[in-house]
């Protein structure tokens, strides 16, 4: 496939069959398989795994050691952690043949922190904040913040990031609340 603009460090195997946007740059080690997609504008830092099918929206920084498997939506403008972890597979069995593939969704402007895993089945909302070392296993709310094994709702942020300290008793706040 053409690329455009395209940086990929020596040490990295990016497939032919991979579409890249321009202006992406892949670090060392990294590998990018068939079929996956990768927006412009991205970074994929070092020794990361972009598995077949995989798809990374445009602007998304995706930090050293994370692998996005088959089954992985990430939306545009997305921060993913140094050695976050995404799954595929809800039930995993080395010995199983049929091997079925459970979807993940992350929302624009979502940001997963360090260390994070995300079960798959998940859809993390637009603008949603991932905490350090949380392990999410419900879906979040668009502009939700979630922390702890279970990840749990316990805030609400802004698109810069900034939490709300909103009271969670009450409805989730207004865009204009959200909008800062
Ligand atoms: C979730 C996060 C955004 C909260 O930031 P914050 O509001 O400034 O957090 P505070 O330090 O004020 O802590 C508030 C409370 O949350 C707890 N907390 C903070 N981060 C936590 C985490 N990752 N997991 C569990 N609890 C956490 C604190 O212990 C504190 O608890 P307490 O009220 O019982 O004392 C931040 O801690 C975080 O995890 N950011 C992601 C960092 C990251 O991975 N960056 C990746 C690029 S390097």
């Amino acid at each position: 496939m053409s690329r455009t603009d395209v940086f990929v460090h020596p040490s990295a195997v990016v497939h032919d069959e991979a579409a890249i946007g321009a202006g992406t740059r892949i670090w060392d080690w990294s590998k990018v398989r068939e079929k996956s997609r990768i927006g412009a504008g991205c970074n994929i830092g070092q020794s990361c795994y972009i598995d077949i099918g995989a798809v990374i929206g445009d602007r998304c920084k995706i930090q050293n050691g994370v692998s996005v498997y088959h089954g992985v939506t990430i939306g545009d403008d997305v921060f993913v952690g140094p050695n976050a972890v995404f799954t595929n597979d809800l039930v995993p069995r080395a010995f199983n043949t049929e091997w079925k593939i459970t979807e993940t969704r992350v929302g624009n402007g979502a940001s997963i922190g360090a260390n994070a895993t995300i079960r798959c089945g998940i859809t993390l909302g637009d603008y949603a904040m991932v905490a350090a070392g949380a392990v999410v296993t419900k879906d979040v709310p668009t502009h939700g913040l979630v922390m702890g094994n279970p990840a749990k709702l316990v805030d609400y942020v802004s698109r810069s990031g900034k939490r709300l300290d909103w009271d969670m008793s009450q409805s989730p706040p207004s865009a204009d609340a959200l909008a800062g």
